[in-house]
């Protein structure tokens, strides 16, 4: 029995910093953000959109009342959660209107966790082959004003509907995957932008790549040649260019030609994103499944995951054939078209309005938030989330 992705919905929100003018604000060379960095835009929540509201937005895109009906697994991966015991999954179950005879869960492990949701799903389908799983890697990278990750933030979530006969890509059964406790990002409790030891984030990065490549051609004796493209987990766009670049020599050059074409073709999206931490790794294969014009039905992809602290995975699939049929390519021209660039004066506002820390109520104006579903304030230390679908 084939599993894998089935659909791939995503969201992110309506603002967004051109990083030219981020750059020129913060005194520095606009070509270090987009060349040494390689990032163009920067999606930027408003205090009305968390984890669970991009979760359900990417979500209500893909899911008709069959996938309702049939999905029973919520697998929720998030580093950006609202609280320490309930659930983002569960919120969103009601949101979506899900069968309500399904387990709803969140996962953490920094940008690993939409990984860890996959492969778990692929599990609960082997034994339940009729059910549909809902995987959502969902976040906003924030790492503060004027430091040197600020170019690397982000927000944005995706939202994966995995099932047996998947109609985009079926993920195949060799993958490793390596673990070592180490401090290159972390975000303790008590602060809402992270810590990271960035140079160390980058060498480990491509170390645990490295690691899990060299495993995977050792167990199953495939080679460079056997790929068509290779995804990664992209916190920016030049960092998954760094992993690949090591191992193009390994293969003939037209196969190198061939990769880094198509790495350039997924990283277009993320381009414009910035980082979406769980996400990241899934908004790059659906910018490689729906801007490339050259993959066909049968051709195997690799796909790398990072989450620091940290765990690496390398893992395949197989692409479908008619796979175009299934992506959602004009609802993203569109919902790229119709975001609203914000000047660096306004992102720093944004920014800074966040919710109450002690959790007091508060009352939201989403006028401005054109999403469908959207935080309207919190009351009695409980998030109010609308759907105006409803
Ligand atoms: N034109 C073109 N490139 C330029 C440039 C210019 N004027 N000025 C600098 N650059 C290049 C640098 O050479 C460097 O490229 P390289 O990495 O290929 O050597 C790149 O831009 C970044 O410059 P650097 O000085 O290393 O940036 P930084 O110290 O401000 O930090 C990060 C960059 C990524 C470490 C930082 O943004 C960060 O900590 N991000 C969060 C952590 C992260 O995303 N980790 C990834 C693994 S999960």
């Amino acid at each position: 029995m084939e599993i894998g992705i089935d659909k791939i919905g995503f969201y992110a929100p309506h603002y967004y910093v051109d990083m030219v003018k981020l750059a020129e604000a913060r005194g520095i060379d606009p070509d270090k953000f987009t060349i040494g960095i390689g990032q163009d835009e920067m999606a930027l929540a408003p205090v009305t959109q968390d984890a669970v509201t991009l979760a359900a937005n990417a979500a209500l895109q893909v899911l008709d009342e069959v996938d309702k009906e049939k999905i029973d697994l919520v697998l929720f991966g998030t580093e950006s959660g609202i609280d320490h015991s309930k659930s983002a999954a569960v919120y969103i179950h009601h949101l979506l209107g899900l069968n309500p005879y399904a387990r709803s869960i969140e996962l953490k492990q920094a940008c690993y966790s939409a990984t860890a949701g996959i492969q778990m799903a692929k599990g609960h389908i082997a034994l339940n082959p009729k059910s549909k799983v809902l995987v959502i890697g969902s976040d906003i990278a924030r790492y503060g004003l004027a430091t040197p990750g600020e170019s690397t933030q982000g927000a944005g979530a995706v939202a994966m509907v995995i099932s047996k006969d998947p109609k985009l890509l079926a993920i195949e059964n060799e993958s490793t995957y390596f673990t070592n406790d180490i401090m290159d990002f972390w975000r303790p409790l008590y602060s809402d932008t992270a810590c990271v030891d960035g140079k160390f984030s980058n060498e480990q990065y491509i170390h645990f790549f490295n690691t899990v490549w060299e495993k995977y051609k050792e167990q199953t004796g495939r080679s460079l040649e056997d790929f068509a493209a290779l995804c990664y987990h992209v916190p920016y766009t030049k960092m998954g260019w760094k992993a690949l670049r090591t191992i193009l020599e390994e293969g003939t050059e037209a196969c190198g030609e061939r990769l880094r074409a198509h790495y350039e073709t997924s990283i277009q999206y993320n381009r414009k994103v910035g980082n979406i931490y769980t996400g990241s790794l899934y908004l790059s294969l659906l910018s490689l499944l729906e801007k490339n014009d050259s993959l066909k039905g049968g051709d195997r992809i690799g796909l790398y995951s990072y989450g620091s602290g940290a765990v690496g995975e390398f893992f395949t699939g197989i692409l479908q054939h008619g796979y175009q049929q299934h992506l959602y390519v004009n609802q993203h021209e569109e919902l790229f078209k119709a975001r609203q660039e914000v000047s660096v004066e306004e992102y720093e506002e944004i920014f800074a309005d966040t919710l109450p820390a002690d959790g007091s109520t508060t009352s939201l104006d989403a006028a401005n938030d054109p999403a469908a579903v959207y935080l309207s304030g919190v009351e009695d230390h409980k998030r109010i989330y609308v759907n105006r679908n409803n």
